[in-house]
């Protein structure tokens, strides 16, 4: 019988067995390639032969929980949720410029330096730039062992000798086996590398990381099949021009996922933050129309983080809406809100929206306080001095009430502030952070009490 084609889409990695012009999965256009088969992958054979039975295992067999290292990294270690765990694959996604490299380094050498075999395989650099990063950082007299190379089989063979404790692999896109005839860097190597490596890493105890590019629109370059490959996904992210940084579990299979940890790039490398709230709101001055502070929760951590909102007569039939570090959608929509419940329309208005710093917000109690900056600067009048705000929107323009309340007045009250504009709940607790509350039910009674 004639081996059918099999056909790959470029983004995302999803197979088919037809050509289509549009992935069914990631729904990119004229991504589907005609695929060569994986020399090694899985179902690849005409017929299964008899095998040998699986040792099968009972559900309350417990395994030994994994042992952890820590990395010595704090905000790293808390974002994996407790340090390194060896026999696990861990991909660091992000921008090209980001400051991968320099994180990993940093982690190599302070796990290096507590006597663990670290082995960090660049294919991006070579060795001397990576020793000259090194010696900016003041990590030259670290333990870590270095490789420029990018031939798997080469480093696998190397890392299958030394056994080390740590693998870095700088970056999976550069990576190629001579088995797999495609460039490195396209679906099919990236793919083969990863596979290789993470079986590697569980066969031999090894933690594994492997550094991925991502592309502007924040796909991983290549195959997203490698988030699913890996036991680990962190993402490390910022803004161009702001010296912070984000590293964000996006996976987790031991530990919590959407886990934050927050650095700042310093000429000497990363430095960890430990109270970023106070980074966050260090440029704010005094109280401005347009400005408001949220008290959010990123992961399990309470961060407090300046809107700023701006609205100006638009020049054009088609005002703009431009949102930086939030979700355009949700902004359409909480304008939407203000003007049919709220009788507050900004039709004929550009509407620009930003959060301080280039902090990008996820958490959806972020509601209120960009609805207060927009208030506030429509009506140009600032908000009280002071105060943070939080609640859910919901389209009838009542305030829901969120998730960890308490911790978010705590992280609020610690900075400094007095006053909680928050939604209505049955039980109303200020906890110990000795914060004001301002309970609002609706947006109509938070622009009333506040703008009216
Ligand atoms: P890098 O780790 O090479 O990024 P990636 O591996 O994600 O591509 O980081 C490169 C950037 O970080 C570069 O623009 C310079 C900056 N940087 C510092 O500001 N301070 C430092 O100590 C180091 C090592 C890099
Ligand atoms: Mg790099």
């Amino acid at each position: 019988m004639a081996k059918s084609p099999l056909f790959r889409c470029a983004a995302c990695g999803a197979e088919s067995s037809k050509w289509a012009g549009r992935c069914e999965d990631c729904g990119a256009w004229n991504t589907i390639e005609e695929a060569e088969p994986l020399s090694e992958g899985p179902g690849r054979r005409a017929a299964v032969s008899r095998g040998k039975g699986l040792a099968l295992t009972d559900l309350a067999a417990q395994e030994a929980a994994p042992e952890r290292r820590l990395s010595g990294v704090g905000e790293l270690d808390r974002v994996l949720g407790g340090g390194l765990v060896p026999a696990s694959a861990l991909l660091l996604g992000g921008d090209p410029g980001i400051g991968k490299s320099t994180l990993l380094l940093q982690a190599a050498a302070r796990f290096a330096r507590q006597g663990a075999g670290v082995i960090y395989v660049t294919g991006e650099e070579s060795a001397g730039q990576v020793q000259m990063r090194a010696d900016r950082l003041g990590l030259r007299d670290s333990p870590v062992r270095l490789a420029a190379a990018t031939n798997l089989r080469d480093i696998l063979t190397t890392l299958e000798a030394e056994a080390p404790d740590l693998a870095v692999i700088d970056s999976i896109q550069t990576m190629w086996l001579d088995s797999v005839e495609a460039a490195p860097g396209s679906v099919s190597q990236v793919r083969a590398a990863a596979h290789e490596l993470v079986g590697f890493a569980k066969r031999r105890g090894i933690a594994v990381v492997l550094v991925g590019h991502v592309t502007k629109e924040g796909a991983l370059a290549g195959p997203r099949v490698v988030e699913h490959m890996v036991d680990t996904v962190l993402y490390f992210e910022g803004e161009r021009g702001h010296q912070f940084r984000l590293l964000r579990a996006h996976k987790n299979r031991f530990g919590p996922a959407d886990e934050i940890g927050v650095f700042e790039m310093t000429g000497r490398g990363l430095v960890e933050v430990k109270n970023p709230s106070a980074l966050f709101l260090s440029e704010r001055g005094a109280a401005v129309a347009g400005s408001s502070v949220f008290a959010g929760i990123e992961g399990s951590r309470p961060i407090l983080c300046e809107f700023q909102a701006l609205v100006a007569s638009s020049a054009t039939a088609q005002p703009r809406r431009s949102v930086l570090g939030w979700d355009g959608g949700r902004l359409a929509m909480i304008l939407a809100v203000l003007d049919s419940r709220c009788g507050v329309s900004f039709a004929g208005l550009d509407v620009y929206l930003n959060v301080a710093g280039g902090l990008r917000i996820s958490d959806p109690a972020a509601d209120l306080a960009v609805a207060a900056a927009l208030l506030s600067a429509r009506e140009d009048k600032p908000l009280p001095e002071g105060a943070v705000l939080f609640g859910e929107l919901a389209l009838s323009g009542s305030l829901r009430p969120v998730s960890q309340t308490e911790n978010r007045l705590k992280e609020a009250g610690k900075l400094g502030f007095s006053e909680a504009i928050l939604p209505k709940a049955r039980k109303m607790r200020g906890g110990e952070s000795g914060m004001r509350l301002r309970p609002m039910a609706d947006l109509p009674a938070f622009a009333s009490d506040l703008f009216g």
